[in-house]
């Protein structure tokens, strides 16, 4: 059985670890990959109220209200996998500088986890992402006796992370679903080149959805696979099947080109399925490029989506598809359990094959 350090970190059979996916809801998510022994993780969730993120740098008493509606969501979410959840889980907090929440969220949940010996056990580290990782603040995380896990898009944001005192790195190559980096940079050379740079354990992501990436992953010194768009399409991932068909359903439309675009977000570039609304998102970006609108022009059209396709309406032409490239490559919904013990079957398969057929 292939364990790594990393199972033994965050108490896990496998070395699986979900993504992270918000603003969108992730904990039936959660629930269902650390019941099926993987790592669960809760998303950042944005503001249920008017003008949603958008409130949380407004100023006054509409950002106060943004607060406190993100830490009532988040600490719901987090409580309930608690409850329900057979295994251990985290959290995710986008730490950038639009996020003035984050302080808020920090305190709020290392109160619940202490007020709960059952969370004690089962929540046990928080990966931030999207911002400056030597925030004092997020030093809480350890000191409560979480673990604190920096996602970086390179070599450059993991040397200056593992100088902020983290305990471990998640890296992400640009084919990756949702936010990527400015400078596009491949999982194939990220990943190994930060395990070659820094002295902190490295869990590997953006394309990986089965054993064959699993391997990889482990063949460049990481210790475990990320999977945000795999994980999407699962039975427990709460996005509509809309969605998941959506992405399903990728590799017929697109089967010659790219099923996925990357246009500017709020948080920087973005990774969509291509629709109508992403290909439109697209067309703002460059005519932001060419200085014809503004980036808040880009800002409203994007707001305007983003729960289009995932909400009620499941409308997946006008709607936000955050997903990675791995789109083309999914073809079946499987539960978690299931899609866990097909990856890991199937990477243990391969490394015995190698010893046999490629080792004299
Ligand atoms: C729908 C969606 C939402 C995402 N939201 C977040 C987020 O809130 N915070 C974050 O750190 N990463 C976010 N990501 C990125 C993932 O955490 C992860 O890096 C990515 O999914 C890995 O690549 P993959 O999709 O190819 O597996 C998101 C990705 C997707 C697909």
């Amino acid at each position: 059985m292939i364990r790594t350090k990393i199972c033994d970190m965050l108490e896990i059979d496998y070395p699986i670890i979900q993504a992270a996916m918000g603003p969108f809801d992730t904990k039936d998510l959660a629930v269902g990959v650390a019941s099926a022994g993987g790592f669960g993780m809760v998303s950042h969730p944005v503001p249920q109220i008017e003008k949603g993120a958008l409130s949380l740098v407004m100023g006054g008493e509409a950002q106060q209200r943004a607060i406190n509606s993100v830490k009532e969501k988040m600490i719901r979410a987090v409580v309930e996998v608690g409850r329900k959840a057979k295994g251990n889980f985290g959290v995710n907090l986008r730490v950038a500088p639009e996020q003035p929440d984050v302080p808020f969220l920090l305190e709020a949940l290392i109160t619940e986890r202490e007020k709960d010996p059952n969370l004690q056990k089962k929540l046990r580290m928080v990966v931030c992402s999207a911002g400056d990782p030597t925030q004092p603040h997020l030093k809480a995380i350890q000191e409560a006796g979480m673990l604190r896990f920096h996602t970086v898009p390179s070599v450059y944001h993991a040397k200056k992370a593992e100088k902020s005192g983290i305990d471990g790195l998640i890296v992400t190559g640009y084919e990756a679903g949702g936010h990527v980096a400015y400078e596009p940079l491949h999982t194939f050379v990220v990943v190994p080149e930060v395990v070659k740079e820094v002295n902190l354990p490295v869990i590997g992501g953006g394309g990986v959805c089965d054993g064959k990436g699993l391997v990889a992953m482990l063949a460049f010194g990481a210790l475990g696979i990320y999977m945000g768009t795999r994980f999407i399409v699962t039975k427990e991932c709460e996005f509509n099947n809309k969605v998941k068909d959506a992405i399903m359903n990728s590799s017929v439309k697109y089967q010659k080109e790219a099923a996925t675009i990357v246009t500017q977000g709020v948080f920087g570039p973005l990774r969509h399925m291509k629709n109508r609304y992403s290909l439109k998102l697209y067309d703002l970006t460059q005519k932001m490029k060419d200085k014809e609108i503004t980036v808040q022009d880009v800002w409203a059209y994007e707001s305007e989506g983003m729960y289009r396709a995932k909400g009620p309406e499941g409308n997946i032409e006008d709607g936000a598809i955050w997903a990675g490239q791995v789109a083309l490559r999914l073809h079946e919904q499987l539960t978690c359990k299931e899609l866990i013990a097909m990856i890991m079957n199937e990477a243990e398969g391969i490394m015995k094959s190698f010893a046999k057929n490629y080792i004299q």
